[in-house]
């Protein structure tokens, strides 16, 4: 399968060495893409096989709104909304940069705002994803299946329910003033350059996908994306984000809600010339950076300033078509504290929807890693992947129809489940169970093992021929960890942290790689605040964003 995942410098988490002798200066990694071939290696052809579900199984359920519509804007410009937003102008976080991402004179598109009042979130009482349950391990295949079908459009038409009724694709997901419930974004994602949020409809970067396409070669992409927050984990969020100053550091594991709900679109800037399912499916503009990766580079090989990254990179309006969409519900049936599922675009096969934002289809849920046996790799555990996964439901009739013209149709290792944007040696649990509070010098641990600057060079996670190493690499990345709990293993494969107040585990964010990353840029901006006061002025951004 020849999916190429490319990683930009900034996915790189820290080098032990750095982190052994405790300097706090981390240079932009250059990363290589060690993994691509392995996932090329991918065992398409047994992918393709159908666990036929009929498309009837669709649910039908709309909502009430019986939730009282929230009394104000949910909007409070306590956050900047985007990156470089003139509204902070004087807080100097943007001093001495190019000015690439505001609206423009003349510029008559909407304008993005942050939903940030988190504390005055009010839970609703509707979870009308309650009323199935693809967990029990007694259902068949079939009803599994069927459940978690139900499941996944439950979900997914309770996230929809007000933010895509505006009659014009360009204004829906306007959260400010949702009537049926309010949503919220996470604060934050607006510091590096880079990725930053942009200012048309609060997009922030992904890892850059060059895609392969039959008959076109390889296609350089971007992914650019943006999340929602349900009440419930609003609630939550308002423990870290209490709208002070300064956020709540957790010092101890982090819990969302029961009930808590969050989504999230995914762009990209492959087209339907590409892509054909993309055809029909909602485009919008963004104010995106160069889909070729731009990176910036200094001639000396050092890492690029803030200021020379808005040199270097600047941004323009550009289409960007709905690629996937992700879900994750705290959910405490899920033996993991949580459900995990993605919609894929398919605007060929769902062209008669009324509603463009409906012409996607589920590609499947999981609630687990499917842990191999400790002497087993997890490219090779289950034997067969496509009837074997005990711990996700996954629609091979969909990812069939993708991979009919494209590879998009790929899933995670070893058919795990994963999206067209994601990581084929990975999953979504895979990745998101490492998500943790920063460390002192703004390190988390990896997402991916590749993604780790510490590797051992050669191995890593979800191999085909795996090694001693690369075996206890996949009983960590693949071991399913409890929503909330630390995410630990040996030391060579997820190093301590370092923590101001001394906690020797990594202070779990509950999965949620965005609220890490919130606080990541956030601890970054106070640690750029004192560097500026010592008259220190070149800003390189430091920390470590994961990125998939
Ligand atoms: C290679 C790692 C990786 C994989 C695989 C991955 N994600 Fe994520 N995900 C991320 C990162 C990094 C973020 C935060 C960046 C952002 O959203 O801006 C994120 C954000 C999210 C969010 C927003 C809330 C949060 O947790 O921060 C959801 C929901 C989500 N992903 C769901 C999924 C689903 C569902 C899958 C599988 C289909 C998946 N992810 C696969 C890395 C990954």
């Amino acid at each position: 399968m020849a999916f190429l995942l490319s990683t930009e410098g900034k996915i790189a988490t820290w080098e032990i060495s750095l982190c052994l002798i405790g300097i706090v200066k981390v240079q932009t990694l250059k990363m290589t893409n060690t993994f691509k071939d392995e996932a090329m290696k991918l065992p398409l052809a047994s992918l393709l096989i159908g666990a036929l579900l009929g498309a009837n199984a669709h649910a039908a359920g709309t909502q009430t709104g019986q939730t009282p519509p929230p009394s104000s804007s949910t909007c409070t410009g306590t956050y900047p909304s985007y990156f470089q937003d003139p509204a902070f102008t004087k807080t100097g976080m943007w001093d001495n940069q190019v000015i690439i991402n505001q609206a423009y004179p003349g510029w008559k598109g909407p304008i993005f705002k942050l939903s940030d009042a988190y504390s005055a979130a009010k839970a609703d009482q509707e979870m009308p994803w309650l009323k199935f349950n693809p967990f029990d391990k007694n259902l068949s295949e079939k009803d599994k299946n069927t459940q978690a079908w139900n499941y996944l459009w439950a979900v997914m038409q309770y996230i929809q329910a007000g933010n895509i009724d505006s009659g014009d694709i360009n204004t829906d997901w306007d959260l400010c003033n949702n009537k049926v419930r309010a949503w919220y974004h996470i604060p934050y994602q607006t510091y590096d350059p880079m990725s930053g949020r942009e200012f048309i409809h609060g997009l922030t970067r992904e890892a850059p996908v060059t895609m392969a396409v039959k008959d076109q070669g390889d296609i350089k992409t971007t992914m650019w994306a943006v999340g929602f927050y349900n009440p419930q984990a609003a609630g939550s969020l308002a423990k870290v984000w209490t709208g002070a100053a300064a956020p709540v550091m957790p010092q101890a594991n982090f819990a969302f809600n029961e009930g808590s709900v969050i989504g999230k679109l995914l762009f990209t800037t492959a087209t339907p010339n590409n892509y054909p399912f993309l055809e029909n499916v909602p485009v919008w503009q963004a104010n995106i950076s160069s889909s070729d990766f731009c990176e910036c580079k200094n001639a000396d090989g050092s890492a690029c300033s803030f200021q020379q990254e808005t040199e270097q990179c600047p941004r323009s309006v550009a289409d960007v078509y709905l690629l996937q969409f992700d879900i994750a519900v705290r959910d405490s049936r899920s033996p993991v504290g949580w459900a995990y599922g993605t919609f894929v675009a398919d605007g060929q096969f769902k062209a008669k929807e009324k509603n463009p934002w409906n012409r996607i289809s589920p590609l499947g849920l999981m609630w687990g890693n499917d842990t191999p046996p400790a002497n087993v790799g997890a490219a090779a555990f289950p034997q067969n992947p496509v009837s074997g996964l005990k711990d996700s439901a996954v629609f091979q009739e969909v990812v069939g129809r993708l991979n009919e013209k494209t590879n998009a149709g790929h899933l995670g290792c070893n058919g795990r489940l994963n999206g067209p944007a994601d990581n084929a040696l990975s999953s979504c649990l895979s990745c998101h169970q490492t998500a943790s509070v920063p460390d002192s010098s703004n390190n988390t641990p990896a997402i991916m093992y590749q993604f780790a600057s510490y590797q051992e060079p050669g191995s890593g996670q979800c191999m085909t021929t795996p090694s001693k190493l690369d075996l206890a690499i996949d009983q960590v990345y693949f071991k399913s960890f409890q929503c909330s709990e630390s995410f630990n293993g040996p030391k060579n494969i997820v190093p301590l942290p370092q923590y101001a107040q001394g906690q020797t585990q990594w202070i779990s964010t509950d999965f949620s790689l965005q609220l890490s990353i919130s606080l990541t840029q956030w601890q970054e901006w106070q640690q750029d605040q004192e560097n500026l006061k010592k008259n220190i002025k070149v800003r390189v951004f430091d920390g470590t964003l994961p990125s998939r």
